[in-house]
């Protein structure tokens, strides 16, 4: 039998995880809305393109959590995404109420799934699920620095006019402007950047990492990012589903790491079929350990607030 991917909530970031997913042909996917009908419709317009993609995965799309039954991944997307202006902590209590209910069904129907959080707030978000399903915290993870991550290779390359794949990033703390993104981990095929770019050029591209989210929220004026969302979506799932054990910021629930417990917060994992199987520990110098620590600060005043 295949493996099923179910995706809750088939926007914008939730029906293009499907087409990645699908191309993929790892897993069978369910494709839950609230919306009636447009989940079938978008499910139906990916399967007419599994002839093309020369896929055999089937995609359901669905009103109904019974069909999310057994599920090994659950990617939950659902909520509202910000307008311009809005940061993510603004869509908090709309998105809580929303998640809240969403973890009860997991409970019911997929109480072994792997959960992968999108929804913004979404380091909160991943706090959400851990309280409304009392899962095992490694089985829950919020996406988040692979995106910020990601967003920081690319104006990396961007600057040095080089290939995006030789850039390597990593950005820890919360998914939200106190993000920490370090440069020292951050390199070109093993080179630290700080030796190939002054600081004052880093800290502008770690400043429009902050902000990656709110440039696009700005540009397109209705709706946020997915595109990249999405993919940073699709490696979580592609790790946990082959048990790739590939080394990913995420956010995890830390217990102890980095002196901080009972938080989810970006930091380096080990992504395999488990979840998070172990989550690496740097040794963080002064100014980035500062750094961290204000960024879970303002996670806990966050999570204070639901
Ligand atoms: N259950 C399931 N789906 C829901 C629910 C719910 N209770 N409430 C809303 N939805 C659905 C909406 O109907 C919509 O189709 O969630 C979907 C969200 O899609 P978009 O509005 O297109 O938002 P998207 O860009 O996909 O972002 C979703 O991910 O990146 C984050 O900040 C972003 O929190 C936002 C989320």
């Amino acid at each position: 039998m295949k493996e099923k991917v179910s995706i809750i909530g088939a926007g914008n970031v939730g029906a293009t995880l499907a087409q990645l997913v699908a191309r993929s042909g790892l897993a069978d996917i369910v494709l839950f809305d609230v919306v009636r009908d447009m989940p079938q419709g978008k499910a139906l317009d990916l399967s007419e393109s599994c002839p093309l993609w020369n896929v055999s995965v089937r995609i359901k799309g669905t009103n109904d959590y019974s069909d999310i039954k057994d599920s090994n991944i659950v990617v939950i997307t659902a909520g509202i995404a910000r307008k311009p202006g809005m940061s993510r902590d603004d869509l908090l209590t709309t998105n809580a109420a929303i998640i809240r209910a969403v973890s009860s069904e997991l409970v019911r129907y997929c109480p072994d799934a792997v959960v992968i959080v999108v929804t913004n707030p979404m380091d909160a978000m991943a706090q959400v699920v851990l309280g409304g399903t009392g899962f095992e915290p490694n089985r829950i993870m919020g996406m988040g620095g692979i995106l910020d991550s990601s967003r920081f290779r690319t104006f990396v390359a961007d600057e040095l006019g080089i290939s995006y794949q030789d850039t390597e990033a990593l950005v820890l703390g919360g998914h939200g402007d106190q993000m920490v993104p370090m440069p020292r981990y951050t390199t070109v095929r093993g080179i630290p950047i700080t030796e190939l770019m002054d600081r004052d050029k880093i800290e502008s591209l770690i400043e429009r990492t902050r902000n990656g989210g709110a440039e696009i929220v700005g540009l397109l004026r209705s709706g946020s990012a997915y595109y990249a969302p999405a993919s940073s979506a699709f490696q979580m799932v592609k790790s946990v589903l082959l048990d790739e054990k590939r080394v990913v910021p995420c956010a995890a629930l830390l217990n102890g790491e980095y002196g901080i417990k009972g938080v989810f917060a970006g930091v380096p994992v080990i992504l395999g079929s488990n979840g998070v199987e172990k989550i690496i520990e740097l040794q963080l110098d002064d100014s980035e350990k500062a750094a961290f620590l204000d960024s879970i600060k303002s996670l806990e005043r966050l999570l204070s607030k639901i």
